[in-house]
């Protein structure tokens, strides 16, 4: 459980994180963050092992504060994150616990092959993850995608099998090639028992979501 210190870096680094996403209209706005914390919190208590919920708390809050999407560069990502956690009574080690999660825990268009080793990085990467996917995610992509002006969809782009990294950042996607590139295949990438079968609900409505568009897009209903 939580020392009163603990609970109030957490609170402290809530305050932060809400100030610099609460504008943001592109998938990384403050209720994702509140959505991630709630579903690893709620994927931790089925996990049945020791979880140290300190580390927990603070990774899925600060988790897109150093996303390369949200900064000049990863590297002053990172900078930011780390200058926020040396200002708080936080050890050498539960740092070094938060920054290897959220330093490894993106999928970056399936580039990223860093395994995440700690228990509390499983869970916060299958949290970020389920937000990706579902109904949310679906939501998610469409707002990512029209604060890039993309386009929903465009049959003769076809989605490509693997990408690279420069495919990831090159911008060339549409909405609709993302979930082919992305969401479809995140259900295969869950760390967690819980997380697996909250995918598999979420994974079969964005199937179904996709029969309907298409049957949509061709006139037939
Ligand atoms: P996360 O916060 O889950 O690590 P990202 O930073 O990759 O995810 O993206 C934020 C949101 O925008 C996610 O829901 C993601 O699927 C969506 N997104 C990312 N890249 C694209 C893209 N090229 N086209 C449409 N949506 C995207
Ligand atoms: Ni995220």
């Amino acid at each position: 459980m939580l020392t009163d210190l603990q609970k109030k870096i957490i609170e402290h680094t809530e305050d932060y994180v809400y100030k610099l996403l609460k504008d943001d209209a592109s998938g990384h706005d403050w209720w994702h963050i509140h959505r991630v914390r709630n579903l690893a919190k709620s994927i931790a208590k089925q996990e049945r092992k020791e979880i140290n919920f300190f580390i927990c708390e603070m990774a899925a809050l600060l988790h897109d504060v150093a996303d390369e999407k949200m900064n000049k560069t990863e590297a002053d990502g990172e900078k930011k994150v780390r200058s926020w956690l040396s200002t708080h009574p936080i050890t050498e080690e539960e740092t070094e616990q938060i920054m290897d999660i959220i330093l490894h825990m993106s999928y970056k268009g399936g580039t990223n092959k860093t395994k995440l080793t700690s228990i509390e990085g499983k869970i916060i990467q299958d949290a970020d993850r389920l937000d990706a996917i579902g109904a949310i995610g679906i939501a998610r992509t469409m707002a990512y995608s029209g604060s890039k002006n993309r386009l929903i969809h465009d049959p003769e782009k076809k989605p490509r099998e693997h990408l690279t990294i420069e495919d990831y950042r090159s911008g060339e996607d549409t909405a609709i090639m993302h979930f082919y590139e992305k969401l479809l295949k995140l259900r295969e990438e869950m760390n967690t028992t819980p997380g697996k079968k909250l995918a598999e609900q979420r994974h079969a409505f964005m199937e179904h979501y996709l029969s309907e568009f298409y049957a949509e897009w061709d006139g037939d209903r």
